[in-house]
């Protein structure tokens, strides 16, 4: 929660994979606190649907259909986010996917480029397409989604993406401490499982879903909502001091 009642009241978020999961869930807490936002998914029917619910709770919606992994699609995006509510002060990156599960040999060019382009290019072109605005404001915090993957590498069925998800947790550190000085922070969320369509996406076997399961001491995967608050906080005014790390959400850890 904001330090302050009315933090969120007119400012602006921009939430990239916002039709589903994670990235809807913190549209509709952001829409709590009174915040605009600005929808951003792949998937236009699902986003429009995130940005109606908003409007039933009463705040301002924008929904765009953008594929984050093309560099002038994500440009026009931050200008049409600037234009429809006249700034961005938050940006949550939560647009990603592990694509399919394979073992490390069996990952292909095709696998590796594909979810390279989604969880580290999209990340990276976004922060490059949103920072010029936030610095002329002197004023914006990043949040990125990385996964407690990148700690332990994905063995046997993610090398592909435990490595992408690195890759963000540290462009968000050198984003973060770049920019430091000038009104900006950023920081990383890396989640155990969440229960939302990201398994069934990546054609997980219930079998790994059953071992991801059981790895956690909690015995249960997070709600999407349970990350989402944590976004809420990271973008507060009671969460001033906190920039460039990961936070580790997991019920406790897990091997994956
Ligand atoms: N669910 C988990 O267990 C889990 C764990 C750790 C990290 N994460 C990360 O959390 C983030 C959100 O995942 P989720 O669980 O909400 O999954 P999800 O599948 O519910 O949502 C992902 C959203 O991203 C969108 N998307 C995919 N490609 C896109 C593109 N090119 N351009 C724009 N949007 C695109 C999808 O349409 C979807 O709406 C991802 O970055 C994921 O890697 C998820």
């Amino acid at each position: 929660m904001p330090k302050s009642p009315d933090y969120f009241a007119g400012k602006t978020i921009l939430i990239t994979g916002a039709a589903s999961g994670i990235g809807r869930a913190a549209a509709l807490v952001f829409a709590r606190e009174k915040a605009n936002v600005v929808c951003v998914d792949i998937d236009e029917a699902r986003v429009e649907k995130t940005a109606e619910k908003i409007n039933e709770i009463g705040s301002q919606a924008l929904a765009l259909t953008i594929d984050v992994t093309k560099r002038a699609a994500v440009e026009d995006m931050v200008q049409l986010a600037i234009d429809g509510f006249g700034g961005v002060q938050f940006l949550f990156n939560s647009a990603g996917a592990a694509i399919r599960r394979a073992k490390f040999l069996e990952i292909d060019d095709d696998l590796l480029d594909k979810t390279f382009d989604l969880n580290v290019k999209g990340t990276f072109y976004t922060m490059q397409a949103v920072l010029p605005h936030m610095l002329s404001n002197k004023f914006g915090v990043i949040v990125n989604m990385g996964s407690m993957a990148h700690r332990r590498g994905g063995p046997g069925s993610s090398v592909h993406y435990a490595a992408a998800k690195g890759a963000v947790v540290t462009m968000t550190m050198g984003v973060a401490r770049e920019f430091a000085t000038q009104g900006i922070r950023a920081l990383s969320i890396s989640p155990g499982p969440v229960k939302t369509p990201f398994q069934a996406a990546a054609s997980s076997s219930p079998d790994l879903v059953q071992r991801f399961l059981e790895d956690v001491p909690m015995k249960r995967f997070a709600e999407p909502e349970e990350i989402a608050e944590l976004v809420l906080f990271m973008c507060s005014d009671a969460c001033q001091f906190m920039t460039a790390d990961t936070v580790y959400v997991n019920g406790g850890g897990g091997w994956r």
